[in-house]
């Protein structure tokens, strides 16, 4: 062995600790080198200490030690003693070890960045090196926060009665919401397995087992387009009750979210989260995942449209569209360029235009207010609540793309006015409920799932199921947390009949039902129980709870938006004998 175990961590040491004699392990953070006294800042996963060498003392230490260059780890055995000039940045600060012995253990390349918090290398550079990367202490501690979470999440699902239970990775490919990651089987040649992008069948296959309360952190897979908060592989906490209505899997889970922000961030949350239904959080925020930590609500203008002079305001109402209006307090400043800006974006949700109206000094003034009498004019900047200096904006049309247009205004309205910064609320947890059962697909014109097909159908919407399908709404929530959806579930659907009518209504014969999902209506048949669950991103969780907005901060190892792991370079070639052996044949 080459070097002397630690006995304390870099983090560790306080004045205390003054006149004990330690060794350290860890990597070289700086040197500074001032001939005859070397200073060396020592750090490991619990912190920096500052190492002090008096190369008069001891030439022949500071001879070995002279070629030390930052990463390079050491072993160092000193004394502690009170720094003449102490750091108050760090908690080791007022404290360093004077060198008696210590010893290279390994050397490093210098490396293609500096190991600081405040890194402005680009991100394509960190994730060549992750493990580099993952040596920064701002990185090093959103890991370490998700893996307490992991540990207080089995902890207080454990104390609450539920069982971990693995369910399969190999999985029957049953494609409805996002697309499967094939896997080929090699002993059954051209069939394959599907990785889960969810284990919602197994975990309901479980209630039906008698398993009564399942939890199980699990990796799931879903090949869909990336963004941000999105990872090909994602882990969930899943959970699934038998014998509880939504309000029991919806008290739970905030009960869950209360121990977490306690135990994590010893904050305290009241519990009764707040319920806004799907059709609301539209018409009010514009988005079926709004963020709470600021107002900026949306009006709904159409009865003023419907006698308005502005012709494309009173042709939307006339055909039974809307016409809704946001309001910026003290935009009216906003320069063209920035209003060009909202537009594009606007135009990205599928707005034709951006008509806006400003008010500065009593003047009206704005893309259309020359179609507006001024009366006119003041009567809907009075609906919206517009004060002097205020930007207003209007979105006309279809209602759910008008509402999510200024739902997409509303959170650059607020980027752009920094206003998650000023809050004073700095959790925003919201249950969105009530959501629409079915969307329909214009391509395949036909309903497809929003959620699920297992999801049942509010029981006074049931007699819609064949009559006016888009208008059942369904048992389902979401957890919405600082404008992410942080969970989703529901309550299933218990009974094969139903679950059978749910697979006619989006076209799936039953045929083709017995082919995917025969093995559920099966077991729905032998005396399945009332259940729900819900499904926490974990990755989103732990964001949230560390205060960043980029998923891959909590993910040790991520892909790229395009899918691609730039450390490993994977996905990669296979060779023609691998595929030989599954086969499989690449078509050109
Ligand atoms: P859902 O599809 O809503 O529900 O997924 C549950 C939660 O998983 C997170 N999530 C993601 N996180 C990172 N990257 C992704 N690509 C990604 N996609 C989803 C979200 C989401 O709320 N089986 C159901 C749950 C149930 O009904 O019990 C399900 O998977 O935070």
């Amino acid at each position: 062995m080459n070097f002397r175990k630690r006995t304390a961590h870099c983090g560790e040491l306080r004045p205390s600790d003054a006149g004990r004699t330690v060794v350290l392990n860890g990597w070289v953070n700086a040197r500074r080198d001032y001939g005859s006294i070397v200073f060396i800042d020592l750090r490991d996963r619990e912190g920096v200490t500052q190492v002090v060498l008096d190369a008069t003392d001891n030439p022949e230490l500071a001879a070995n030690l002279k070629d030390v260059r930052s990463e390079w780890v050491l072993w160092v055995e000193g004394a502690v003693r009170m720094r003449e000039n102490p750091n108050p940045k760090i908690p080791t600060g007022l404290v360093e070890i004077v060198v008696r012995d210590a010893g290279v253990i390994n050397r490093s390349e210098v490396p293609p960045f500096e190991i600081v918090d405040d890194l402005q290398t680009n991100e394509e550079l960190r994730l060549q090196y992750r493990y580099l990367d993952l040596r920064r202490p701002t990185i090093q501690q959103k890991l370490l926060m998700r893996s307490r979470l992991a540990s207080v999440t089995r902890e207080y699902f454990s104390a609450e009665g539920f069982a971990e239970v693995e369910t399969p990775v190999l999985t029957r490919s049953t494609p409805e919401g996002a697309r499967d990651y094939l896997v080929p089987s090699r002993v059954n040649k051209g069939r394959f397995y599907a990785l889960p992008q969810s284990p919602q069948l197994f975990k309901q296959l479980l209630m039906v087992s008698g398993f009564d309360r399942y939890m199980q952190i699990v990796k799931v897979f879903r090949d869909e387009d990336l963004r941000a908060d999105r990872q090909p592989e994602f882990t969930q906490i899943d959970i699934e009750m038998s014998f509880v209505e939504q309000s029991d899997i919806m008290a739970m889970t905030e009960r869950y979210v209360q121990h977490v922000w306690k135990r994590l961030l010893d904050i305290d949350l009241d519990l009764g989260f707040r319920q806004v239904t799907f059709a609301d959080a539209m018409n009010t925020y514009g988005s079926d995942k709004p963020d709470l930590r600021y107002g900026l609500p949306i009006v709904d203008v159409t009865d003023y449209a419907a006698s308005s002079s502005f012709v494309v305001f009173k042709s939307a109402a006339d055909a039974g569209h809307v016409v809704k209006a946001l309001r910026i307090p003290d935009a009216a400043s906003f320069s063209r360029k920035q209003i060009d800006e909202l537009t594009d974006l606007a135009k990205t949700h599928g707005a034709g235009g951006l008509p806006y109206l400003k008010l500065v000094q009593g003047e009206v003034s704005g893309s259309f207010s020359k179609n507006l009498p001024p009366d006119e004019a003041t009567t809907l900047l009075s609906a919206c609540s517009a004060a002097d200096g205020d930007l207003v904006l209007f979105a006309v049309g279809e209602w759910e793309r008008a509402c999510t247009i200024l739902g997409a205004l509303r959170i650059e309205a607020a980027r752009r006015l920094d206003l998650v910064s000023k809050t004073t609320t700095p959790y925003s947890m919201l249950w969105i409920t009530e959501f629409p059962l079915l969307e329909h697909d214009p391509e395949e014109q036909r309903w497809v799932a929003r959620h699920h097909p297992f999801t049942s159908p509010m029981t006074e919407d049931l007699h819609l199921l064949e009559s006016n399908p888009g208008a059942i709404r369904a048992r389902a929530y979401d957890l919405v947390m600082n404008g992410y959806e942080a969970a989703g579930g529901s309550v299933r659907i218990h009974d094969s009949t139903v679950q059978q009518r749910m697979f006619d209504l989006i076209g799936m014969s039953v045929e083709e039902a017995n082919a995917k999902f025969g093995f559920l209506l099966k077991a729905l048949k032998y005396g399945a129980p009332p259940h729900g669950g819900i499904a926490f991103g974990f990755d989103r969780l732990a964001m949230v709870l560390a205060g960043t907005n980029n998923i891959r901060d909590v993910i040790a190892f991520p892909k790229t938006t395009s899918g691609l792991s730039l450390m490993d370079g994977c996905p990669s070639d296979v060779d023609d004998k691998q595929l030989a052996e599954l086969g499989i044949a690449l078509r050109q």
